[in-house]
């Protein structure tokens, strides 16, 4: 998609971030914002994928992500399926490669596949001839929140038009809190970094590994020194599912060096955009004056999350012979 400076969509799945490059990045955010205006009509639907079945087989605890999936296939005109169970461990790979084959058997076109075990969607991937997006895998990638997420920065800092729309260079953006154990992290630095983005990951040493530097991340253990020079903060949910023994002494010593409250916002620009993926820990990552105030971008993410899954099913089920704008309308796109 050259007149926005975007790049050709290459694959007939949504892996990760990490192996896309920043011209396929923005061809996912440029579709999005042309899926965006959709969702205010009062017809709330466009034809892409008429005729075509999308399955959510979420194997995984969800709320938003999976409604985000269903309501953003239904806009679509898709026929929609959600198939959740309780976790599967790769050590059962076949039993996972059987679900997908058998569900791939009914005629399905794309499979969203939310899994607590790293690399299982592009298990599935190999398995099906189905298009396959990975809403979560693990401590892997989670593609569609990253995409969100770089697509709510440039919103609010108006970096979504102009020449090189979604261009982040020169925005310093900081990642606090379970780096370590965080798929949203992972996916957000792929992104940012291939955006321009200077990336801060803030946390204590046991939450972000300093490994992270070798990305091209700058690592800092000291929120309140980094917070001044940052133009958006991502507050990362404490993981305590994915926790194997105690990363940091207390919760109560957690939340008071790096928990977002009143106090340490004062101690950031005015702008500063406060984003998190959700779901809350109110109190403890960040707190309700915070979440709930005038930086916060929060319930923008959820909102930019229907374009961005609309976008990224349309590119996927579309494949390599199409690519944004262009082919949104002869797909009968956005
Ligand atoms: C995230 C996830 O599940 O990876 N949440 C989400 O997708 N809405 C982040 C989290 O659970 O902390």
């Amino acid at each position: 998609m050259s007149e926005a400076g975007a790049g050709r969509w290459p694959h007939r799945d949504l892996l990760d971030l990490g192996s896309l490059d920043a011209g396929q990045i923005r061809t996912a955010l440029v579709t999005a914002q042309g899926f965006e205006g959709v969702s205010m009509r009062s017809v709330k639907k466009v034809p892409a994928l008429r005729g075509r079945v999308v399955v959510n087989l979420f194997l995984e605890d969800s709320t938003r992500t999976r409604a985000s999936f269903h309501l953003a296939a239904s806009r679509l005109s898709a026929d929609v399926l959600d198939f959740s169970g309780s976790g599967t461990s790769l050590s059962k790979g076949e039993t996972l490669r059987d679900t997908a084959r058998n569900i791939e058997a009914m005629g399905v076109d794309a499979i969203v596949v939310r899994h607590g075990q790293s690399g299982a969607a592009r298990l599935i991937a190999q398995s099906v001839d189905a298009s396959v997006v990975n809403a979560g895998d693990g401590r892997h990638e989670h593609p569609t929140q990253g995409l969100l997420d770089l697509y709510t920065i440039a919103r609010r800092l108006g970096r979504d038009g102009g020449e090189r729309p979604f261009d982040l260079t020169g925005l310093t953006v900081g990642i606090v809190g379970d780096v370590a154990h965080s798929r949203v992290a992972r996916s957000n630095i792929h992104g940012l970094l291939r955006l321009g983005a200077h990336v801060v990951l803030v946390g204590p040493p046991t939450l972000v590994p300093s490994g992270f530097a070798e990305l091209g991340c700058e690592i800092a253990h000291d929120l309140d020194a980094v917070l001044p020079r940052l133009d958006a903060v991502n507050m990362l949910r404490v993981q305590f599912e994915r926790m194997q023994g105690q990363a940091f002494p207390s919760v109560r010593e957690y939340a008071a060096l790096y928990g977002l409250d009143r106090r340490r916002i004062a101690r950031a620009r005015p702008e500063m955009l406060v984003m998190h993926p959700g779901p809350l820990n109110r109190g403890i990552e960040i707190d309700s004056a915070v979440a709930d105030g005038p930086q916060s971008a929060i319930l923008e993410q959820v909102t930019h999350g229907l374009a961005v899954r609309m976008g990224v099913l349309f590119l996927v089920t579309h494949g390599a012979r199409a690519s944004s704008a262009g082919a949104a309308e002869e797909g009968g796109g956005p």
